[in-house]
């Protein structure tokens, strides 16, 4: 069912899928999201991503009966086994007669996901440049909000400065990018901070401390404070989308040597191993 979307119990073409002006989404960002990649056709951590989603929604106080198979039975259909995409699923406290903060008596979510094409992302194996910037955002960061102003604002002014990421600094310490996690090797230490509500529980985020487990390389999750970040000698984002990413210049000073370290390099390939053995 190529370049069919799911809306509301129905696959249809993009162009068909239609949701009202007066759906809570679109008037007040009021929902939540989840964007799950599928390599060959297999859904990656597909279970993870759910249990995301139900905390998302628990957090928002919007109960849907969709179980995991139910899941599994909208996605499926959408998805390529020749290609690596993603699925971006989107479940909004639906329609209401009149614009009002209050939730409605009657509440049907609108549910709503698209299949698109995971492109490789060319700053993962270059480095990209990244900016740190005062986290400006909510107290809920843990919830995957489709309100995202804060974050795109914060992702915009990155890019205004030719970086590829922004790396968000709350009361001193560096919690997440602009959509992404963030690891930093300090001492031969990967540290990431520790899941909180000021960040995203990233999925990667889990892969790679599970890796690192795995294969006996030196972590922990703790606070990194501004200046641990400068004595850095790798930092990383990571991501659904764009995966592992080393920073190789942050605030206009090189990161390291200026390239891809080490350890990235390690994991990297241990990820893209992983990857490859759920294919
Ligand atoms: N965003 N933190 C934020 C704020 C994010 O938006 C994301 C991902 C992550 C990483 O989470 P995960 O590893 O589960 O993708 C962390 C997605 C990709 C997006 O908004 O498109």
């Amino acid at each position: 069912m190529a370049d069919l979307v799911y809306l509301n119990g129905e696959f249809l073409p993009l162009a068909e899928a239609k949701v009202s002006v007066l759906d809570r989404g679109f008037l007040f960002g009021d929902g939540v999201y989840e964007v799950i990649p599928a390599y060959a056709g297999k859904l990656f951590r597909l279970e993870d991503h759910i249990q995301r989603l139900n905390n998302s929604l628990a957090g928002i106080r919007l109960p849907v009966s969709q179980t995991l198979a139910d899941w599994k039975a909208i996605f499926q259909p959408m998805l390529d086994n020749s290609k690596d995409q993603y699925i971006y699923l989107q479940v909004t406290r639906g329609y209401a007669a009149k614009r009002d903060h209050g939730f409605p008596e009657q509440i049907v979510p609108t549910i709503f996901a698209m299949c698109s094409e995971i492109k490789p992302f060319a700053g993962r194996l270059t480095g990209v440049k990244a900016l740190t910037l005062d986290d400006n955002r909510w107290q809920l960061c843990n919830l995957k909000a489709i309100t995202l102003l804060g974050n795109i604002l914060l992702r915009q002014a990155a890019l205004d400065e030719n970086c590829a990421e922004a790396l968000l600094v709350r009361d001193g310490h560096v919690v997440e990018g602009a959509a992404s996690n963030v690891f930093a090797v300090i001492d031969g230490v990967l540290v990431t901070p520790p899941k909180s509500h000021h960040i995203l529980p990233g999925i990667t985020r889990d892969v790679i401390l599970e890796i690192a487990a795995a294969n006996e390389i030196p972590f922990r999750e703790a606070n990194i404070g501004l200046e641990e970040l400068r004595s850095a000698t790798e930092i990383w984002v990571a991501s659904s989308t764009r995966e592992i990413v080393p920073i190789i210049e942050c605030d206009g000073v090189a990161v390291g040597n200026g390239k891809p370290g080490p350890v990235w390099e390690r994991l990297d390939h241990l990820f893209q191993t992983y990857k490859l053995s759920l294919a």
